[in-house]
């Protein structure tokens, strides 16, 4: 089973909001009045940040489905008070391959945040024929598309490379692609896949850039990365460990002394059905 703790969620939630597609939102809003929508699932909800993010911009009444196989995330979602009229929230304990795809059956939008790297192809096949089935809209947000650059603190464009940066990241492209619960992972490719599976299907598709932009305000959540990047890659090339350490000890002495900007890919993916969008 796949986990993330509370920690690295709280830590990334501001960066996840202020990076989200905002222009995804009017034509999102625009659908769900016209169908008159309010039943919602947030599929690997965690401890809420899709709620968060989403119920203060969808209009009233919203019924929200949250489900996730985390215990604990459970418990936190359980107790969430969203500050929105007419917002009720239900929590499902399960498995987005068996409760989740259930309960999209019953929804007028799917929508997930940073979960679709996680997920197989042959989920997201079983998914995309729920959501047409059900006539459900989907939204996808904080999708990881493998594009990482460190440039130095003048900005963008001025790429600054480690010598180990290659290694490490051909073994997190292996990484991302393992098995996360559901099957091969999708990983980098997911928002690329869903797009193509949604277009294939006759949906309305928008597709916009949500990376994030990390600067020196944002050295807690950076530290968590590089720490994470090099686990990953260890589990893959556990005989290149301390190179791996050390490519990790470089990178993080970099952020620690300000001298850093790190842009991480993610896309957000917006899929309406024709008659909605
Ligand atoms: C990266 S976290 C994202 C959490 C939240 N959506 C957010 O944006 O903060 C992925 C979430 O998916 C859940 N998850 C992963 N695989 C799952 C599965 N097969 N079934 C149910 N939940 C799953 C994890 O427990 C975790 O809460």
């Amino acid at each position: 089973m796949e986990t993330f703790d509370a920690d690295w969620l709280a830590l990334r939630e501001p960066v996840d909001h202020r990076s989200r597609a905002m222009e995804l939102i009017d034509p999102l809003v625009a659908a769900w009045k016209r169908g008159e929508w309010t039943r919602v699932v947030d599929l690997g909800s965690g401890t809420g940040s899709n709620v968060r993010y989403l119920a203060t911009r969808l209009p009233s009444p919203q019924r929200w489905t949250l489900v996730d196989h985390d215990p604990a995330h459970l418990q936190t979602v359980g107790n969430l008070k969203v500050n929105v009229p007419s917002c009720e929230l239900a929590v499902v304990p399960g498995d987005i391959g068996s409760e989740g795809l259930r309960a999209v059956e019953r929804a007028d939008l799917v929508t997930a945040s940073a979960l679709l790297d996680l997920v197989s192809a042959t989920w997201l096949d079983r998914l995309v024929a729920v959501c047409v089935e059900a006539g459900c809209a989907a939204l996808f947000a904080l999708n990881y598309n493998g594009e990482v650059t460190w440039s130095a603190d003048n900005g963008p464009g001025a790429e600054v490379e480690d010598p180990d940066d290659r290694m490490v990241w051909n073994a997190l492209s292996i990484h991302q692609v393992g098995d996360k619960g559901l099957g091969p992972s999708l990983g980098p490719d997911a928002a690329a896949a869903a797009l193509r599976a949604f277009e294939r299907v006759g949906y309305q598709c928008y597709l916009s850039q949500s990376s994030w932009r990390l600067g020196v305000d944002d050295a807690a959540l950076v530290h968590r990365l590089v720490k994470g990047w090099a686990e990953a890659a260890k589990e893959i090339l556990p005989q290149e460990s301390d190179r791996i350490s050390a490519w990790a000890d470089r990178r993080s002495e970099v952020v620690s002394e300000r001298r850093f900007m790190l842009t991480v890919g993610h896309d957000d993916l917006l899929a309406l059905p024709r008659d909605s969008a």
